[in-house]
């Protein structure tokens, strides 16, 4: 079984370079963007006619949240375009494609304690566990618009796609919120950090390993019917940025003075959903996956720190 992986380089790429030798039976192709550029149709033809991959994990995108406000055709070509591209060679080449997607594509806010997952219906959430699949998306900014437009664009193209929306990703590799902290934490005897924004942060590594079981679940020839769709995908739990910043340090026990702000406090060029716990009852039945609070996950992540 052959799995290309997109975005090799990437935070996702990585974490999941990290855990291939838990899975022999898998032959894994690593690109990183110059070697597979996902706007480029006709490298995405050559790169697939050479390896014939049975998956392609897209783990590539334009990331930068807040720039993405001021450069959107880059934002657009690379998450729509480059998501299009990929779902049009995977399907000439019949290949099962993952594809990640992003709690950016909701909108979700509180009112009176109530969290609301769409601003402009004003629909209170259906789950108390939080956003389902199912829950109308209204993303607020041009990341989200060009991520959920990338998920449109491969539901219509190829019906053989898993997309995994997921949140607050954090690993030992590449940028995120927990290595920003920690370095921070070294430049800083206090820190102001965003404490009415509500989500679950994401261990990369969990993420990595969750995918990597979906592919031996649709590899296995015993399994009737693959359940091809959206699914959630983060740890369980749930906390503000401030707590999140408050059991990074608590965890490595570093004294540092911690300030809860609100959102208006911190302004920034792109909006953020105010609420955005995934709820994962949906990948956990199909796909018989185990997630770990996320307490847990940042316990062994800050284990290899
Ligand atoms: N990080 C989060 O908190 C978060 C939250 C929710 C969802 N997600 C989603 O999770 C996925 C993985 O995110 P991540 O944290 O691993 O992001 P990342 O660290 O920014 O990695 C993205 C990778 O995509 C590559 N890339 C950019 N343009 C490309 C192109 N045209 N062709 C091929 N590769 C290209 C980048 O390569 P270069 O560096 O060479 O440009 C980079 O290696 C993304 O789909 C993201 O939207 C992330």
């Amino acid at each position: 079984m052959v799995v290309l992986v997109t975005g090799g380089n990437g935070q996702l790429g990585q974490a999941l370079q990290s855990v291939v030798g838990n899975y022999p039976s898998i032959d894994f192709v690593f690109c990183n963007s110059s070697e597979l550029d996902i706007t480029n149709l006709e490298q995405c033809r050559a790169v697939f006619y050479q390896f014939k991959p049975n998956f392609c994990i897209n783990t590539a995108a334009y990331t930068a949240v807040d720039k993405a406000e001021s450069e959107p055709e880059i934002a657009f070509d690379i998450n729509t375009n480059g998501a299009e591209n990929l779902a049009i060679i995977c399907k000439e080449f019949d290949t099962i494609l993952l594809h990640i997607s992003t709690d950016f594509v909701f909108d979700a806010y509180f009112v009176n304690g109530k969290a609301f997952y769409d601003r402009e219906l004003r629909l209170p959430l259906k789950s108390e566990l939080g956003l389902l699949e199912t829950d109308v998306p209204f993303p607020s900014g041009v990341y989200g618009l060009t991520k959920l437009q990338g998920e449109q664009v491969i539901q219509n193209i190829w019906q053989k796609h898993v997309i995994i929306r997921t949140s607050w990703v954090y690993s030992e590799f590449a940028n995120n919120f927990m290595k920003t902290m920690l370095r921070l934490a070294s430049e800083r005897d206090s820190l102001s950090i965003v404490s009415d924004q509500i989500g679950t942060p994401t261990y990369a590594v969990d993420l990595a390993n969750a995918l990597l079981k979906i592919i031996m679940y649709c590899n296995d020839e015993s399994i009737e019917e693959t359940h091809y769709g959206i699914y959630n995908f983060s740890n369980e739990g749930q906390c503000s940025w401030f707590e999140f910043a408050v059991e990074i340090f608590a965890q490595k026990g570093i004294s540092i003075d911690l300030k809860p702000i609100p959102t208006s406090a911190y302004p920034t060029p792109a909006k953020r959903p105010k609420y955005s716990v995934l709820d994962k009852s949906k990948i956990k039945k199909e796909f018989h996956i185990e997630i770990k609070n996320w307490k847990e996950s940042l316990t062994t992540c800050l284990g290899k720190i």
